[in-house]
């Protein structure tokens, strides 16, 4: 979900508008604003689905000088209008925005709500009439929400307005991102700087358990006991145009094609004139002290840590594990004696990922985090941090950060080998070799047009399909089939080619797609072997294979790259191939149906 809020500035209901529009990739399920201001009339505006339906119910009344805003993507109570954000205390003076999940919703009901009618089927719903019952046994607003924030159990940020003092927003963060804007004579809340870009470019982070009073000309941190925090802000060093889409029809689009410029962003920033790594020397040395590496990451990142393992494995010989920061955070493995963590998260917010970094730090085990986003809240809380530097990625199906995090992995990887004297990686140019990768990712992001003519041809009117690889073209295999089925919603399973005869080759049926990777020349015959299986089974097989593997009949052929860095070129045709199938069938490329980008609840 995303907040935004907004003191002091005559135009709330556009800046709540279009901040909540930077804020979609966060949720879109539902959305609302409530405006007011000093003698101004309240507007409490909530809709069903998108910003843009939002917005058709907005007129020309709805104006003030303060106001809060929410994107939802739902977690308790399905999405409707009645779920939507803001919500209201029975009286109505008190209206609240939430992020998060309040884990001890029914308790709060039993104990402090049974006389309430209450509306809706969401747990924010709970804190707003939790606020107004303090604020009826005799409380202040401000003493009423911090009496709530007590008893609330679980992860929020809270933006309230008390329609009878809307001179004041009252803010509270624990574990859900957010974000005050300072602006002369104004300031603003939002969940992602983004959002308020246009507004301001100063931000103050908000630590865990801290409440805020923001007001048009100033604000007041307090922590949990009670004493005034002073924090200095920062300044986003994002700009409105990275943001922008731009000509392109959909920020995916766009994100596929500028990843060669990431790949030479990450050259120049993480390597020298003479091509070597520029790594922070703290972390070589503690991944050197280190007897195993975990990685831990969700989605797309997680399949870019097994890509990740590979690197890391052969040019540093340190074993690698790599899990799903859900599993690994409840179930945890038996861990090494030394262990170095990784997280892989290009929004830095991922709560799942949040919730194992929390454990290790309590264990004092030490971590690094991969993250696109300077001063996240992963970020923050690992002992290291190495940016992606792939600019602000939007589309929810993830494509520059997952190329931008291998990219990277192959620096640490080279920096750690070099430093430990590993042949592999003291041969390896890591530097010019990404340069070629580079060229070569822009060649086949030329081929967009013969990409979308053999999408036509297999995926056209199919309901699933198969990518199958082996080594680094299983983990190629595993994103692919995430990136088709997040978007176009064609059942795709990612599956190492040798293993589909076990079992899932009973769904190959007359027509049935299946994508083959081949990058490998160790395993490409078997990889072809394994293509002939299920073609005399009546798959309708396609080959994606590198230039000196290739076949006559192969549909896709990709410019040889150095082996270690396959996986880099070989995902941008299934990133197409994802696109244009979305694009075919007539859905929305950028904010797919159920997801959202940034997933701030475990
Ligand atoms: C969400 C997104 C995925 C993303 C995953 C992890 O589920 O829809 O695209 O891969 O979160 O996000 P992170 O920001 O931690 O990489």
């Amino acid at each position: 979900c995303g907040i935004v809020g907004i003191i002091g500035k005559e135009n709330a209901t556009d800046i709540l508008i279009q901040g909540l529009e930077k804020l979609e990739y966060r949720g879109y399920d539902s959305a609302g604003i409530f405006v007011t201001g000093k003698d101004k009339q309240d507007h409490l505006v909530k809709s069903l689905g998108r910003i843009a339906d939002l917005q058709t119910k907005i007129g020309p009344e709805v104006q003030g000088t303060v106001g809060i805003g929410h994107t939802r993507w739902a977690t308790h109570g399905k999405p409707s209008e009645r779920n939507a954000h803001p919500h209201t205390s029975s009286n109505h003076q008190f209206i609240l925005v939430h992020n998060g999940v309040i884990e001890n919703f029914e308790e709060i009901k039993q104990e402090f709500l049974q006389n309430k009618q209450l509306e809706g089927e969401t747990d924010t719903e709970i804190a707003v009439h939790l606020i107004e019952h303090f604020a009826q046994n005799g409380l202040t607003t401000k003493e009423a929400m911090k009496k709530a924030l007590t008893v609330i159990e679980g992860s929020y940020a809270f933006a309230l307005i008390d329609k009878n003092n809307p001179d004041t927003i009252f803010v509270a963060k624990n574990k859900s991102p957010l974000l005050i804007g300072l602006g002369d004579q104004f300031n603003v809340i939002c969940s992602d700087a983004m959002a308020m870009l246009a507004e301001t470019n100063h931000f103050v982070e908000i630590a865990d358990g801290e409440m805020v009073t923001v007001q048009a000309d100033k604000i007041e941190i307090e922590d949990t006991k009670g004493n005034l925090v002073y924090r200095e802000s920062y300044e986003a060093q994002l700009d409105l145009s990275d943001i922008e889409k731009g000509t392109y029809p959909y920020y995916m689009l766009k994100e596929i094609d500028e990843q060669p410029t990431v790949m030479r962003r990450i050259i120049q920033e993480y390597t020298d004139a003479i091509g070597d790594t520029m790594i922070d020397e703290k972390i070589v040395k503690k991944i050197i002290a280190s007897d195993r590496i975990y990685v831990v990451a969700c989605g797309t990142s997680y399949n870019a840590g097994w890509v990740g393992k590979a690197l890391l494995e052969k040019m540093t010989n340190i074993p690698v594990e790599v899990h799903l920061s859900s599993e690994f955070g409840y179930n945890m493995p038996l861990l090494s004696e030394k262990p170095f963590f990784i997280f892989l998260s290009q929004s830095g917010e991922t709560a799942d990922s949040r919730q194992v970094l929390v454990q290790l730090n309590e264990l004092g085990l030490p971590s690094l985090t991969l993250t696109n986003v300077a001063g996240s809240t992963l970020s923050r809380e690992a002992d290291y941090t190495l940016l992606l530097h792939a600019g602000p990625e939007i589309a929810v199906a993830s494509t520059k950060a997952y190329t931008a995090q291998i990219a990277v992995l192959a620096v640490l990887a080279k920096a750690v080998g070099d430093s430990k004297k590993n042949q592999s990686s003291l041969k390896f140019d890591l530097a010019h070799e990404l340069s070629v990768i580079a060229a070569v990712m822009e060649t086949i992001i030329d081929e967009k047009m013969s990409i979308s003519q053999l999408v036509e041809e297999y995926l056209s009117t199919t309901r699933n399909a198969f990518y199958i690889g082996r080594g680094v073209d299983y983990f190629v295999s595993m994103e692919a089939s995430l990136k088709l089925k997040e978007i176009s919603y064609i059942q795709a399973e990612g599956f190492a080619a040798g293993e589909l005869k076990h079992g899932t080759i009973a769904l190959i049926e007359e027509g049935t797609p299946v994508l083959g990777v081949i990058t490998d020349r160790k395993t490409a015959a078997h990889t072809r072997g394994n293509l002939k299986e299920v073609e005399s089974r009546g798959a309708h097989n396609f080959v994606i294979s590198l230039g000196s593997l290739s076949k006559e009949t192969d549909q896709l052929i990709i410019p040889d790259v150095h082996p270690l860095l396959t996986p880099l070129v070989s995902i941008i045709p299934t990133q197409l191939i994802a696109y244009f199938a979305t694009l075919q069938r007539g859905y929305d490329v950028d904010k797919p149906r159920n997801l959202a980008k940034s997933v701030t609840v475990e």
